[in-house]
């Protein structure tokens, strides 16, 4: 067993109907790794981190397949889910009930959408959950329910409980939406300083100012496909972005910092 091994995927397809929305992917990525996720709408970036937080599974293809994570193809979910942190647009709208803030970062750890009788919140959980909210500048807001704060406030709190359980990795799908401008900047140095510490990254966007420095490994999908796969100086380029996307675009990276301007004709 490759005990370095994140995600281990050979031939994995998706289903839905006659559709396969995720075709035949082989990748493989170590926990050494921060990785980006690229690609058009509907492309499969989201039902590929469906796979990858056991929310969904391969679907039978007749193919020799393998689908492994942490090297296991067998999870137990509620073990799977405490080494990772999650935040997806589909995880905030599951949090409907009479949460606070501070309830569903504590949730966090216990990988549950809420906290229920039989969970056990100690002092030191109580301490982490409150520097994470106060990390992400929400802690006037805590005890406000997540359901009567605006989708960025609401956002900054789904942050705040993918970090407190200290995950090994972080899992993104578009995690800045609804934040603005000055957040997303505290965002993009938070990921940065998580990047440099234990935690590794997968993350998903259409912002490439998300794209941090420490992201060394880009998977670009297409219409289930793998489009491109590799380091930032082969796969992360203007000229691959205008492929994937179908448009002229100039990418600039600027102290760290990336840009994507449209090419005028
Ligand atoms: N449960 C489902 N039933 C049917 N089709 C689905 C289902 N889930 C996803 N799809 C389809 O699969 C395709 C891939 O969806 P997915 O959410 O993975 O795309 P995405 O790359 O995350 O797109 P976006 O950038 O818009 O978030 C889309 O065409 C979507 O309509
Ligand atoms: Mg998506």
């Amino acid at each position: 067993m490759d005990l370095d091994s994140f995600i281990e995927m050979k031939n994995v397809s998706v289903l839905r109907g006659d559709r396969k929305i995720l075709d035949s992917v082989s990748l493989n990525i170590s926990r050494r790794e921060n990785a980006a996720l690229i690609g058009p709408n509907g492309s499969g970036k989201s039902t590929f981190i469906k796979l990858i937080t056991a929310s969904i599974y391969p679907s039978y293809t007749g193919e020799d397949t393998v689908c492994r994570l942490f090297g296991n193809s067998r999870w137990n979910i509620s073990e799977l889910r405490s080494k990772l942190g999650i935040v997806t647009n589909e995880l905030q709208y599951d949090f409907h009930n009479e949460i606070t803030g501070y309830e569903a970062v504590l949730s966090g750890f216990f990988s549950s959408i809420g906290l229920f009788t039989n969970h056990k919140v100690t002092q030191a959980m109580k301490r982490k959950a409150c520097e994470t909210i106060e990390m992400l500048e929400v802690s006037h807001l805590k005890d406000k329910k997540l359901e009567t704060m605006s989708s960025g406030e609401a956002r900054r709190f789904l942050i705040a409980r993918a970090l407190a359980n200290d995950p090994e990795v972080l899992i993104l799908d578009e995690p800045s939406n609804s934040l603005d401008i000055a957040s997303s900047i505290k965002f993009h140095n938070t990921l940065r300083k998580i990047a440099s510490q234990k935690a590794k990254i997968i993350l998903v966007t259409h912002l490439v100012s998300d794209i941090i420095p420490e992201i060394d490994r880009f998977v670009f999908f297409k219409e289930g496909k793998i489009f491109a796969d590799g380091g930032r100086q082969d796969v992360f380029t203007s000229a691959k972005l205008s492929e994937l996307f179908g448009v002229d675009v100039k990418l600039t990276q600027t102290d760290g910092i990336c840009a994507l301007n449209i090419k005028k004709n």
